[in-house]
Formats: C-alpha cells, structure tokens, sequence
C-alpha cells in the first residue's frame, strides 16, 4: 500500500504491471491504495466497493482483462482465451447494476476474440483497457460543457451519492457537470446528499469538492425535499448506473425520492451518464436488476450496530432505486442531450452513436 496525495487523486492508476485502486471505504479519513496484481483481485476490489461508481468499476474490469488475459497466456500459452474465461466470469458477477461493467467486458471479450491464439494478447488488451479509460475522462469534459450550459448563473445545485473523479477515470459525471458550472460561475450553492447506508455523499463528495476549493453543504436524504421546498435548488444532478432503453434511471438509492422531491417542487432533474451507461437490451427500469447487499450495511454505522441487537430487527437494502424516465428532465452524455428522455429520444441518441 502507498499513500496518495490529496491533490493527484485518482481511483485507478495502472503502474508497476498491475492496477492500483484508491481504497474508498477509507476515505476520507485516509487515502491508501491497494494493489491488484490479478483479475481476481480486481473483482473482489469491486465487490468489496474498494473502487465503486459506474463508470470507474467499468474502467477497473477492462484491466482485470488484461491481467487475465497476461496470466491464461503465461498458464496455458495458445489456449489462453479459454484460460482467461472464468477470470472474467468473476469479474462480471462482481457487481450486477452499473452495465458499465459488462459493457467494458464485452468490449474486451470482442477485442480478445480478434487476437491471435500464438500470441501474448497481454500488451494489445491493456491497450485497449487504456483506451477505454482515456475515453471516459475525455466523456467526462464533454459532459461537463454540456451540461454545465444548461444551467443558469446563480443557481443551487443538488447532487445524491458520489458521481465525481472517484466514480469514473476524470473529471466526473454529475459532479464534473458541477464542477464545470461552478468554474463558469453558474453555480453559487452546491448541496450534497449523505447519501446513506454508505454515506458517498457525505464522505466522497465533499472531500473531492473541498480539495477543488468548491464550498460544499451536506444534508441527510431526509432533508433534500425540504430543501427543495425552501427553493434553495434549481437542479438536482445525478449520475446513472444504467439507463433503460426507455429512459428509466436506475442509480444510487434515494435517487427515486429526490426525483419525486425535484418534480413536486419544480427542481430540474438532470441525470448525467456516458453513453457506456445506456443498455438498449434493458427495455425498462423494471427489468434492471438492483443490486441487494448485507443488512448489516444499514443496520451499523462505521463498523458500530445502531439498530438494536435481537430477534425481529432486519433491513431492507437494495443499493440503487428507478427513477421512471417521465420524472427526469433531461439526460446529458457525451454524444449529446435528451429532452424529457423517452424510447424514441434514447432511440434517436443510440443511432448517433452508431
Ligand atoms: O454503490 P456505488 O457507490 O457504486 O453507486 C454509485 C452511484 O450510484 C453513482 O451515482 C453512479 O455510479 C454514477 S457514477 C458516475
């Protein structure tokens, strides 16, 4: 482990044959990165949230093939592509929301499939990982003027969970969207959701905006609509794990309420996602799968139990909620925006992408 400093933070960095991950769980009491020297490794970091955020858990994966890939051809020579396959079947279960992650894998998988079998695919593959990292902090600049245009000077802005250079390879997605408006003077408030059981809000997001000088106001979930009501926020941004092809938002718990908060208070909901993100196979929100974890999550705090111990007392923890396409008010990725996004608008969007 090595120490980063506050101000190169990055969550992934490719170094010495192996990734290295920013240990998040730790933050921001202490920014350690741990090593990855192999796919598994990688996939455990991802389950683990050791590195988390849709597109960075996507960045991750595409390494973790290329460590794979290194390691079947050194076990198993020409038969390397049969070598590498339950190394990236690890990798694909290690999270089941953000599509970013099965995305980065079929793109690998294609590229690996396109190799030759007598030859090391280790140096092609991590070419491709790194591109696939490039082009994300490059999405995240576009997104960033894109979205930033649409807000007006002298506006509160309200963020949920952590969508920032921690969640993706640059500048962010709903986070680099306010860093971008801030820098261009558009943004005079900036408030940002706890965001519980993991608090990526509270501990992510206001250290990345502390260390860029950008004042910060964090609330409980509980407090955002009241805050909406008061009329302090003019549009509340959001990231996304995966955008059905209808529209629909799955992304970090609690997004559903601020959206429902957003609408009933005239608040814009801006939703902020590469198009990596949009899963034209998932027809709508229905049909994501939302990922559960261990109670526990929600029953503790900081390792410490908060909820009385005992028979009868359990929790409910899905990680990531739908938001329902019609309560969104525009999609901003770095192929273009969606107005009050819908079939034909995310239709439309794709075949620009080509
Ligand atoms: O459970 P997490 O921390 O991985 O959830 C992250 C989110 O929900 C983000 O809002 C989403 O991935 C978009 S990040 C650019």
């Amino acid at each position: 482990m090595t120490t980063a400093s506050h101000d190169t933070v990055r969550a992934l960095e490719w170094r010495d044959g192996g990734l290295y991950l920013l240990d998040q769980r730790r933050l921001p009491a202490e920014a350690t990165y741990r090593f990855c020297p192999d796919a598994a490794h990688v996939a455990e970091a991802i389950t683990d949230m050791v590195v988390r955020g849709a597109p960075a858990i996507g960045v991750a994966a595409a390494y973790g093939v290329a460590l794979a890939a290194s390691a079947a051809w050194q076990r198993h020579g020409d038969r390397w592509q049969s070598g590498m396959a339950e190394d990236v079947a690890a990798l694909r279960r290690s999270r089941p929301t953000a599509v970013n992650l099965a995305w980065a894998l079929d793109r690998m998988e294609a590229r690996a499939a396109a190799l030759p079998a007598d030859e090391d695919p280790g140096p092609s593959l991590l070419a491709e990982a790194h591109a696939i990292h490039e082009a994300d902090v490059a999405a995240n600049r576009c997104m960033g003027r894109s979205g930033a245009g649409l807000i007006q000077p002298g506006s509160g802005v309200l963020t949920h969970c952590n969508t920032g250079s921690l969640a993706t390879g640059g500048l962010g997605t709903a986070l680099g969207v306010i860093r971008t408006a801030w820098a261009d003077g558009r943004v005079a408030r900036v408030f940002a959701d706890e965001t519980r059981p993991w608090l990526q809000g509270a501990r992510l997001t206001a250290w990345e905006l502390a260390a860029d000088g950008i004042p910060v106001e964090v609330v409980a979930d509980g407090a955002a609509a009241a805050l909406m009501a008061a009329g302090q926020v003019d549009w509340a941004i959001v990231g996304a794990d995966r955008i059905a092809a209808n529209g629909d938002v799955a992304n970090k718990i609690g997004t559903y309420a601020v959206a429902l908060a957003a609408r009933e208070n005239g608040v814009g909901l801006m939703v902020v996602a590469p198009t990596a993100t949009i899963d034209p196979a998932t027809r709508s929100g229905a049909d994501i799968p939302i990922e559960a974890r261990d109670g526990r999550e929600v029953l503790e705090l900081g390792g410490r139990r908060i909820a009385p111990e005992g028979e009868g007392v359990d929790a409910w923890n899905p990680v990531f909620d739908v938001t329902p396409a019609g309560l969104v008010d525009v999609i901003v990725t770095e192929q273009g925006v969606v107005h009050r996004p819908d079939a034909d608008g995310i239709a439309r969007l794709l075949e620009a992408r080509g």
